[in-house]
């Protein structure tokens, strides 16, 4: 009966609903790539980089054209990710000039009390994993506690890195901390204690000389420190994990796709018999850009294109093993970009280590529709009818209401969930999303509103304030690696810049009240909307302020002697090292 129903569907005889109760649950394959341009993607355009893996993937499935990344940035796009809510309500949402954690040893992260997608699967009996990068915290106490760890997050199996890939994991790419040295007020900090051993050699005043060295030595120490972080930066923060042990610090990059893809095979064959939701989060291709040898120089588009084709085919391979397993009917697939392309990467020998948002404004950190417009496809052959396109607006934060929804369980009613359940929108039981409202925020400042009235085709979207591109004609913040959410940064406007996307959708020209007969009833709506939503926002600890984001040498994990600079490299298995590489 099942498998009649199965060839009913296909065919499109039958209007197929998921349906929990009389079939078997379906499986989860959810894909994210770092920093992955909508614009790289044959099936978003793209006619020289070549994605056929993923191509194939959208003409099978449904393509999302509207598909809305929560946020700009890592950490809080995929807090909401996991969540189905804004990262403002989990505190998810930096007030200052960072939105990210940079090392493995901050007290940051996902809070426990917040329930992820894997944590409700696996209460419905998911075997559930994460390969890949986790950048949602470590530790709060001690180097050990992982209290933001994936495995406290609903996740039995992880392998893969807690922080996120970055310049300083390989040599030779630089350091995303280049420009932190301009920040050090290192005159300030060491013309205090000059001045005052100047002014105590002239006589004006008397110091006890041990007040002069102290400062002067107290100085010494921090720049040291801070030097000695950066120096041994890679060791401490990219490190690989089993588990909760650390299998391989630091990493190596160059074969590191390859490792997770195997890796991800590995989890599908061993749990083919039971039910398991798999969250592949590829390090790739954020920077420092790496692909394995048989990728290197295989594409037009340097070691950037390289990486995304390495990519593709990875998700070629866990297709592959889908089918040849017989899963392929009764998995959802997901695949999506955690935000827009980062534009400012250009490597330190000049290459371009950029993605490409194809007709969209700007990326990565940016709101505009380069920053968080990214690809959404969806793919269960029987299900979701194959070759769909839907333009209406949807959210990484749906997949979590979408779970639920399949695993059977109810959303949570003691909290604001802001994604909707995708299912009816990709079956075609509605025509539209229930996002009528989006809040595009920057860190925990509320960047613009974008509403796509019920029964009009407009969707309009206003900025309260927007980044000061770097030079002014460009569209990226090459003054700092990313644009920044505060003063001087950016530009408030008032009345807010307003733009219809569905005429404007790569936001070039501000609408007038002259252009624009509605625009003052526009912006009223959405002002109502704002307080509307703003009322929602219950206070919550911050979990990306400094205090939560600096080095906190206490929280560090280490898989050796601090003396032997914590480096080593382990087997397979946990708990059994194959060498010790020290
Ligand atoms: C395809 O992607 C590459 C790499 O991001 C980019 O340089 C190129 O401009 C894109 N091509 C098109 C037609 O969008």
């Amino acid at each position: 009966m099942n498998s009649l129903k199965q060839i009913l569907c296909t065919i499109g005889l039958l209007l197929c609903t998921a349906d929990a109760d009389n079939d078997r649950k379906p499986n989860f394959v959810f894909m994210m790539v770092d920093d992955l341009g909508i614009g790289d993607l044959g099936c978003y355009g793209n006619t020289t980089l070549g994605t056929p893996n993923i191509d194939r993937l959208a003409s099978e499935g449904v393509k999302l054209t509207q598909h809305i990344a929560a946020s700009p940035l890592c950490t809080p796009s995929r807090a909401a990710f996991l969540t189905g809510r804004y990262p403002i309500r989990s505190g998810m949402a930096g007030h200052g000039r960072l939105g990210v954690y940079l090392f493995t040893a901050s007290s940051g992260g996902l809070p426990r009390e917040e329930i992820t997608f894997a944590r409700v699967a696996k209460e419905q009996g998911y075997a559930t994993s994460i390969i890949g990068k986790w950048h949602l915290g470590l530790n709060c106490e001690d180097n050990a506690d992982h209290c933001h760890h994936p495995t406290s997050h609903g996740f039995d199996h992880f392998y893969g890195s807690i922080m996120t890939n970055l310049r300083d994991c390989q040599t030779g790419h630089g350091s995303v901390f280049h420009g932190v040295h301009a920040h050090i007020p290192y005159k300030a900090l060491s013309i205090g204690p000059i001045t005052l051993a100047l002014l105590h050699i002239i006589g004006v005043i008397t110091v006890p000389r041990k007040v002069v060295f102290g400062l002067l030595a107290l100085v010494g120490l921090v720049v040291s420190i801070f030097w000695l972080m950066l120096y041994t930066f890679a060791n401490l923060n990219c490190f690989l994990m089993r588990g909760e042990e650390i299998v391989e610090q630091p990493f190596a990059s160059e074969n590191l796709t390859q490792k997770m893809t195997n890796e991800a095979i590995e989890f599908l064959e061993r749990n083919s018999e039971k039910t398991f939701l798999l969250f592949f989060s590829f390090i790739q291709v954020h920077t420092a850009l790496f692909a394995s040898p048989p990728f290197r120089g295989r594409s037009q588009h340097g070691l950037y294109g390289d990486a995304v084709m390495e990519v593709d085919w990875s998700v070629g391979q866990i297709m592959k093993t889908l089918e040849r397993l017989k899963l392929k009917e009764n998995t959802l697939v997901y695949l999506t970009s955690d935000q827009g392309p980062h534009l400012e990467e250009i490597s330190i020998h000049g290459e371009v280590h950029r993605g490409c948002s194809g007709i969209y404004k700007a990326g990565k950190s940016t709101n505009w529709e380069g920053g968080i417009r990214v690809p959404g496809i969806l793919h269960w052959p029987g299900v979701v009818p194959a070759g769909q396109v839907i333009d209406e607006p949807t959210s990484n934060m749906d997949l979590f209401p979408t779970v639920l929804k399949l695993v059977g369980a109810s959303v949570p009613s003691d909290r604001d969930i802001d994604g909707h359940d995708l299912l009816p929108l990709l079956q075609g039981q509605v025509e539209h999303s229930e996002h009528e409202f989006m809040f595009h925020y920057c860190n925990a400042h509320l960047n613009a509103v974008r509403w796509h009235p019920s029964g009009s085709s407009a969707i309009w979207k206003a900025f309260f304030f927007t980044p000061i591109f770097y030079p002014e004609n460009s569209s990226a913040c090459f003054h700092t690696q990313l644009c920044f959410c505060i003063e001087p940064f950016i530009i408030r406007h008032d009345p807010p810049l307003l733009y219809d996307l569905s005429r404007d959708p790569s936001e070039s020209t501000p609408l007038t009240p002259d252009t624009e007969p509605k625009f003052y009833s526009v912006l009223e709506a959405i002002r109502a909307a704002v307080n509307h939503h703003t009322q929602s926002l219950k206070p919550v600890p911050a979990q990306i302020s400094p205090q939560h984001l600096v080095w906190k040498p206490w929280l560090q994990p280490c898989c050796s002697s601090l003396s032997q600079l914590c480096k080593c490299e382990r087997d397979h298995q946990i708990g059994q090292p194959r060498h010790e590489k020290l």
